[in-house]
């Protein structure tokens, strides 16, 4: 199979020069030479974000950020906010009944998105996620979102996905963004006048921004919302574009590995799988970046000044050479190439490499490095996997028809055990 020919470049790219070797790509990530090209249409959602910005500006505000992600929130995260929700998902399930059957049958997306929601506006500072009329409001408003902030991947009209999107980002801003705001401030104005400890404060962005004013920014109110709309839909639209890839591949890798079908609740295990599959699939069709000069990379590439190019990492993270002549396949006794990533470029590289890996993963530093948590993908695997997960074989997986994402929007999951 050849993984180059196989990869579609989407329209949006196609006057672009196309970079998709390993070593090309990995260098222009690390390169103080280019700069984020990401997300011009879709700039009025993430414009001044952490992800757009460079520099000092980038690197001090990456530092602040980096709290939101230490060991110990990572923790709290997982024990805190995702175990009882994952209980809780399961629980109403398994209350929803079996089928004649005796199975209960199940979409993987909106169960994902169900798992992830609290995380996610725990992460950010969203309050009153907290009746199951609002959980559902909150997660179709941030879902409508994710699909605005990557209209450049869209196979509908961009113009109109935008509208729609500023649309959605005023009802979130209305219902859920502004009265958390509001109480941020508040809590914050009660430590500053001696009220209160600083420790009382919740950890998120929100409160995170408050403190430091840019919560009202002159000339740029528009700027806290923004931040909040990348943290909102990083932490979700990411994984639920990624999780089912593994299952599909655990599936296949299963039938013809019978033995490991009872490591799929071991975590280790697990993990593995979530890194091969990441290589493989990747949550954006590609990233892409603007030479800052005129540059010549190692391999003798040249960019021009000004020129943006689209980093494709699917044909790169499956590149022979760097993994392996099987590197195309899903294949769970692979071992990394010393100092490489089991996930490739996956989660980015360099200053804007993804701040969410260790959630995700439950790594830090290094691959081998483990915090204590599970990460959410391992965790959300391990426990469809303890209640029986299996695609059902009469309902096979849709994939998403509106864009050019690596990803489906309905994935059928039987889950014989629950
Ligand atoms: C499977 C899960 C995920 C994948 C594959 C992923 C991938 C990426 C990639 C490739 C980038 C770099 C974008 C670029 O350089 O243009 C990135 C950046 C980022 N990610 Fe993730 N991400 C994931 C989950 C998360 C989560 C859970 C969070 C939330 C905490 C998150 C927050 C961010 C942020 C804030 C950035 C911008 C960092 C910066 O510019 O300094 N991501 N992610």
């Amino acid at each position: 199979m050849n993984a180059k020919a196989e990869f579609v470049a989407p329209p949006y790219v196609a006057n672009m020069q196309r970079v998709d070797s390993y070593a090309d790509i990995d260098e222009i990530l690390r390169s103080e030479d280019f700069m984020q090209g990401s997300h011009r249409e879709s700039g009025v959602f993430f414009d001044g974000s952490l992800l757009l910005i460079e520099g000092e500006e980038h690197m001090r505000r990456r530092q602040l950020i980096s709290s939101l992600v230490s060991r110990s929130a990572m923790q709290y995260y997982e024990t805190g906010a995702l175990a009882p929700v994952i209980e809780q998902v399961m629980k109403e399930l398994r209350e929803k009944g079996r089928d004649k059957d005796g199975v209960v049958r199940v979409d993987l997306i909106p169960l994902i998105r169900s798992m992830l929601y609290r995380i996610n506006a725990l992460v950010t500072g969203v309050d009153s996620v907290d009746t199951p009329e609002k959980t559902e409001r909150f997660r179709d408003l941030v879902d409508k979102l994710g699909v605005a902030v990557t209209v450049e991947w869209s196979t509908r009209d961009h113009d109109e996905v935008i509208r729609e999107g500023l649309e959605i980002r005023r009802q979130l801003i209305e219902e859920f963004l502004l009265p958390s705001l509001e109480r941020r401030r508040a809590l914050v104005r009660e430590f500053r006048d001696g009220k209160a400890a600083k420790e009382t404060l919740p950890t998120d962005l929100l409160t995170m921004l408050t403190l430091h004013g840019d919560d009202r920014r002159p000339g740029d109110e528009g700027y806290v919302w923004r931040e909040c709309a990348l943290f909102l839909v990083a932490s979700t639209q990411t994984t639920t574009h990624t999780l089912p890839h593994v299952i599909v591949h655990l599936t296949e890798w299963c039938r013809t590995h019978p033995a490991d079908a009872a490591r799929c609740t071991d975590p280790t295990f697990l993990r593995i799988a979530a890194m091969e599959s990441l290589r493989l699939h990747q949550p954006a069709p590609t990233l892409l970046r603007i030479a800052l000069k005129d540059v010549t990379l190692s391999s003798g590439r040249r960019i021009a000044r000004d020129e943006r190019v689209a980093l494709f990492f699917v044909p790169a993270n499956r590149e022979t050479a760097v993994f392996g002549p099987d590197a195309a396949e899903f294949n769970l006794n692979r071992v990394a190439p010393p100092r490489l990533s089991p996930w490739g470029l996956t989660f980015g590289g360099g200053v804007h490499m993804c701040i969410g890996r260790p959630l995700v993963t439950g790594m830090f530093n290094r691959p081998d490095d483990k915090s204590g948590t599970e990460g959410t993908m391992i965790r959300i695997l391990r426990t469809l996997y303890e209640a029986g997960a299996e695609m059902d074989p009469e309902r096979p997986p849709r994939r998403v028809a509106a864009s050019y994402h690596d990803a489906y929007e309905s994935f059928p999951l039987i889950l014989r055990k629950l």
